[in-house]
């Protein structure tokens, strides 16, 4: 594409749930970098170019059977390699060290005593220690021919190594994770340092690059959007607006299924201040007709997922000739397409719009494909889209038919649609909304016992799900203040007609998931 790209970095994975981290850091240093498997043959590396190289951690012991590796050709290719844990012990084992079974696991938090301050290590001050996270097996027990040790830890003989002459150099500990402390800087000191890329991969660039290509490429071509208010699709609408504004046309589908003011704000900020040309669809009681009496979960999901992509079929049938179809996907979608230990079980269909492209005969372009989530917000900030937007917790396709526990009806929606709207005003009023992942209200399909007054009522349960979470594989239910629930539990109970008892989910995912459905 453009020269945004020429100075890269090559992350392979053996298997690491870390391995994403390590591309976020060193993107997070303005270089870009993709992550392929370990097993990436020799002549497509060559061809990627790469200006250095990182091997990341995996679960294997490099002595096991069918242990992961990679092709030794990688340590001729004259650019700077840098293994993590298993990454350091695969460089030992081919380059003729010897790695050791460990018997102990070492794991959690260590100091290491720099010895010679080089590679990833050259911008730290060597005559102070340093923090930084374990978690091995193995150990170093023979360092390759050519090799020193950069660094050592009380349980590590060999914590960092390095081949100066070569720029091979393997680290035992995880420079990518939060727990060491100055791991971004060493992982920057090595792609800028060490490898020599140039800080350009800025979301200012990737603008400027994006909008030159996809002019390029679309000349001439009608584009088709599906914005749904969320990040990824707001980002792409207006990416394709700065690009190709008169031959794209956005379609906001109204599920009915929306929180309370959202149709009204995406819009607004979308037709009048942006001004592009946005199809907003009513299609609210199509949706609940279809969802009457329906009460499983997989069955709402469906439901939705078909019923969207028939009124967007119809929607984009008024339009006339489409050539493409604008989508918001991720840089971790892609990985996890062709991650090394294959796609991880898909728990829930998630894939809303699944099957839309093929169906209506249409080329995708998916300007967001190379970013990661908070690249893609930067992105938005950059194109002007308000902090609204930018920073809105996730939202799932279903909207809130996964939040009404059993039918899915108009009374029970604005029930939960008011609730909802107390549970948000609190948390952004207590500056906490972006602070945790998700803040939300869900409606039990039980009525309880309550008194207002001299009366006895009969109503329903909200219960209140607050999670953190970095990227909604595990989440925790969030420790907010008690005072911030009774905000919240007093203004719905005062407020929302119908509801008489609030509870809070303190369930953590796994087991349980962050929707209820
Ligand atoms: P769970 O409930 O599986 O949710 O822990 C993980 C994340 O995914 C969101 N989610 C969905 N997003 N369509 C979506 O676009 C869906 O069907 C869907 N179900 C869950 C959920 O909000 C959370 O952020």
């Amino acid at each position: 594409m453009s020269d945004i790209h020429a100075e890269k970095v090559l992350v392979l994975d053996f298997g690491s749930q870390t391995t994403q981290l390590i591309a976020r850091r060193v993107r997070e240093a303005r270089v870009y970098c993709e992550i392929h498997p370990c097993t990436m043959p020799l002549n497509e590396i060559k061809a990627y170019n790469p200006m250095g190289v990182i091997l990341s951690g995996g679960p294997a012991s490099v002595y096991a059977p069918g242990a992961p590796s990679v092709d030794p050709g990688i340590f001729d290719l004259g650019v700077p390699v840098l293994g993590i844990c298993y990454g350091m012990q695969i460089i030992t084992h081919l380059l003729g060290g010897v790695v050791a079974r460990g018997e102990k696991r070492e794991y959690g938090p260590a100091k290491i005593a720099i010895k010679a301050a080089h590679g990833p290590l050259r911008d730290l001050d060597p005559t102070e220690p340093h923090q930084v996270w374990m978690s091995h097996g193995d150990r170093i027990e023979k360092m390759p021919h050519g090799f020193d040790i950069l660094a050592l830890s009380g349980n590590s003989p060999v914590a960092a190594m390095g081949d100066v002459r070569r720029r091979l150099y393997g680290v035992q500990f995880h420079p990518e994770v939060a727990h060491t402390p100055e791991g971004a800087a060493m992982l920057a000191a090595f792609v800028l340092g060490e490898c020599g890329c140039r800080p350009i991969w800025t979301m200012h660039n990737f603008v400027e690059a994006t909008v030159a290509d996809l002019q390029e490429r679309l000349a001439g071509q009608k584009v088709i959007c599906a914005l749904s208010g969320g990040v990824d699709s707001s980002v792409v609408a207006l990416l394709l607006h700065r690009a190709v504004a008169g031959n794209l046309t956005s379609i906001f589908v109204d599920n009915g299924l929306l929180r309370q003011g959202e149709v009204a704000e995406v819009a607004g900020l979308f037709r009048d201040a942006f001004k592009l040309n946005l199809i907003v669809v009513d299609a609210g009681k199509l949706f609940l007709d279809r969802l009457a009496g329906v009460t499983d979960p997989e069955q709402k999901r469906r439901i939705i997922g078909h019923t969207f992509i028939e009124v967007f079929e119809t929607e984009a049938a008024k339009i006339g000739q489409v050539d493409f179809l604008a989508q918001g996907t991720l840089y971790p979608d892609v990985i996890e397409s062709v991650s090394f230990k294959g796609p991880s079980a898909v728990i829930k269909s998630h894939h809303n719009v699944g099957g839309l492209p093929e169906r209506m005969k249409l080329k995708l372009v998916e300007p967001l494909r190379e970013l990661f989530k908070d690249e893609g917000r930067e992105v938005g900030r950059e194109l002007g889209l308000p902090e609204t937007i930018v920073s809105r917790q996730p939202f799932p396709g279903p909207g809130l038919a996964i939040r009404i526990m059993g039918e899915v009806t108009k009374p029970r929606l604005a029930t939960l649609r008011a609730a909802d709207a107390i549970v948000l005003e609190e948390m952004r009023a207590a500056g906490l909304y972006e602070k945790v992942w998700q803040s939300f209200a869900v409606l039990v399909p039980v009525k309880t016992v309550g008194v207002m007054g001299d009366e006895r009522t009969y109503e329903d349960v909200i219960a209140l799900r607050i999670v953190d979470s970095v990227d909604a594989m595990t989440a925790d239910w969030s420790r907010v203040p008690y005072e911030l629930l009774s905000r919240m539990s007093s203004r719905i109970i005062n407020e929302v007609k119908g509801v008489n008892r609030v509870v809070l989910d303190i369930s953590s995912k796994p087991p349980a998931t962050i929707e209820w459905e």
